[in-house]
């Protein structure tokens, strides 16, 4: 796998790893600003994992692992809406050219590609739910480059027949997200006493999923989803960041004050919602109660320190 150093695709290794005995994971990761090590120091001296430093651009160092591997399944992005907004080219590079690359290499050693992707790619939508055949219209960078990743992987199914099946979550929360992210930030900020600072109203909508919950997920569609198939993954919990910003301050008993309007996000997106029938159909359906591991989460960041202090993002 890819991007394994981040936060779902260290979730993702650390419950592999522990669910199937017989599996080896390869994580290549280029250990960008949002890659840590210490989002996987429980697991590094396991036998069945390899750590790889490299980058999913480079033709040459994907060519070298792809071979040996029965499948790929790529988490590297850049992920932030908001650096998207001010440095797009990344976001290009590893997304697009990226997801290009893995392709390349899986359709000449004829390797499964899962492709990771999010809900970010339909747009915003004011009622209903997203299913999987509804039209692409991303609105950031961010979401163009997935987007196209998605777009790219479609047409090396429908070209070449390589096997490609393509997740999209919802928004995640749990432990290793980096501080730049909502929820972490809003708690390690609340923590330490300073503003939240909240675009526009707060009133935009972003439906949520426990990372463990995208975790079994992907499981689910490694090993019994469709080639060629697109599969939702959501939580079911549509919040306003206004909600979660409260749910926050409650948790850590902090007062309503640090909370700071500021000038709403360029082109942000009002809601996001899934519909998630098709994963239904695979047997599985997210379990975790969103208040408790949201609670747990909060929690997580605040008995951590060690974890986010020294972080970019986390002052
Ligand atoms: N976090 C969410 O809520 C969410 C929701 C839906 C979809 N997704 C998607 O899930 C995937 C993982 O998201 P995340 O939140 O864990 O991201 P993250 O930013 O926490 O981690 C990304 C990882 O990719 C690595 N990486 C970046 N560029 C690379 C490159 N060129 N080569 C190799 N490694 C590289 C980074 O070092 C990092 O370890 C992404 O593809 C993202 O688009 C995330």
């Amino acid at each position: 796998m890819t991007g394994g150093c981040g936060f779902i695709g260290s979730n993702f290794i650390r419950h592999i790893l522990g669910k199937y005995p017989e599996y080896h994971i390869v994580n290549l990761d280029k250990l960008t600003y949002a890659g840590n090590l210490d989002n996987l120091r429980d697991i590094e001296d396991n036998p069945r994992y390899t750590f790889v430093r490299g980058d999913i651009c480079k033709k040459d160092t994907v060519k070298e692992l792809v071979p040996s591997c029965d499948i790929i399944i790529n988490f590297a992005a850049e992920s932030h809406v908001d650096r998207s907004i001010t440095g797009p080219e990344p976001f290009i590079h590893t997304d697009v050219v990226g997801t290009f690359t893995l392709l390349e290499a899986a359709r000449q050693h004829d390797v499964t590609l899962v492709q990771i992707s999010t809900d970010e790619v339909y747009g915003s939508l004011r009622e209903g739910e997203f299913r999987e055949d509804d039209p692409l219209k991303p609105n950031s960078p961010y979401s163009a480059s997935k987007a196209s990743a998605d777009l790219l992987a479609h047409s090396y199914y429908v070209t070449y027949g390589l096997p490609v099946l393509i997740t999209r979550s919802s928004n995640n929360f749990g432990p290793y997200q980096h501080p730049e992210k909502l929820i972490p930030k809003f708690t390690v900020r609340a923590l330490q006493g300073k503003p939240l600072t909240l675009y526009g109203t707060g009133e935009n909508v972003r439906d949520w999923i426990y990372v463990l919950d995208n975790c079994t997920g992907i499981d689910t569609v490694v090993h019994r989803g469709s080639p060629g198939e697109v599969y939702n993954i959501g939580g079911g919990n549509e919040k306003t960041n206004l909600e979660i910003t409260y749910k926050i301050l409650e948790t850590l008993d902090r007062p309503s004050s640090l909370i700071h309007f500021v000038e709403d996000r360029k082109g942000h997106d009002f809601r996001y919602a899934l519909n998630i029938e098709k994963m239904g159909s695979l047997g599985w359906n997210p379990h975790h109660d969103f208040e408790e591991a949201l609670e747990e989460t909060i929690f997580w960041y605040r008995d951590n320190e060690w974890w986010w202090k020294l972080l970019p993002g986390s002052d």
